[in-house]
């Protein structure tokens, strides 16, 4: 389970304790938040544990956490409010200054619809932000349906009412291949902590996370490969900052 952590007015991500691809794509994530105006009432669409509930009360007087319940029992946290089978939650139309949707839009087989619902909820220039993922495994079975590209995103946003603010290509061929890595010897901490070695598991879970916390820094200091087209074109996924036009 996501642990957002909090030190020196800040909210984050661990990169000791979480994969790179995730905490690159929060760090984008609150710099879309960090530009968004204050507001009343918050909806945290596909909520799941409600990792980020701390960082969108900040902002917000009215956290709503809203989840699809048949995936929702993968997650130890709870919804204030159900999503139904077509995307639709019970609250009133023009009613939420903002909706967060963090690595939710792949587990939605009808995405478009879903927006759809969204805009009707939305006050008039209400965002949207989040983040989905490209290159990753299946994940939260049997509810994972989509791999969206930046012209797919492009394309479902304009086509259901959103003005694209941003669409940001997060992490890239390089990060991926030591994310790759990473996850082929993950295997081996799973193994030692079976076989009771925990002391041992966990210096091999750090010798194998090793690699993705350097490129995460290397990135951070400004040497990363994602300036280069030719790596840039296979990310960690995308994140995107829309506004109900
Ligand atoms: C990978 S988790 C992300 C949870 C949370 N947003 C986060 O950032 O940690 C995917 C979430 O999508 C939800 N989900 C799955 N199918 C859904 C659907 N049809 N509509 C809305 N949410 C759905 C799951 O219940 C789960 O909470």
């Amino acid at each position: 389970m996501l642990k957002l952590q909090y030190q020196r007015g800040q909210y984050y991500y661990s990169i000791l304790k979480n994969p790179v691809a995730r905490v690159m794509k929060f760090d984008q994530f609150v710099t879309y938040y960090t530009e968004m105006p204050e507001g009343e009432s918050i909806l945290d669409y596909g909520a799941g544990d409600r990792p980020l509930e701390p960082l969108l009360r900040t902002k917000f007087k009215k956290y709503i956490a809203a989840d699809y319940l048949p995936s929702n029992e993968a997650h130890t946290g709870q919804p204030d409010i159900p999503i139904l089978d077509d995307g639709s939650v019970e609250l009133p139309m023009e009613s939420v200054d903002c909706v967060v949707m963090t690595e939710v839009l792949e587990h939605i087989y009808e995405p478009k619809k879903t927006l759809s619902v969204i805009h009707r909820i939305l006050k008039p220039g209400g965002a949207i932000i989040g983040t989905v993922p490209f290159a990753v495994g299946e994940h939260e079975k049997p509810y994972d349906f989509h791999r969206y590209t930046s012209f797919c995103l492009h394309r479902m946003f304009d086509e259901t009412g959103f003005r694209v603010v941003k669409i940001d290509y997060i992490g890239d061929g390089v990060g991926v291949a030591v994310s790759s890595f990473c996850n082929v010897f993950a295997i081996v901490t799973k193994v030692l902590n079976k076989l009771k070695l925990a002391p041992l598991a966990k210096v091999a879970g750090f010798v194998i996370g090793l690699p993705g916390m350097i490129y995460y820094f290397c990135v951070k200091m400004g040497l990363d490969p994602g300036r280069i087209q030719y790596y840039r074109k296979y990310p960690f996924g995308f994140t995107f900052y829309v506004i109900k036009r």
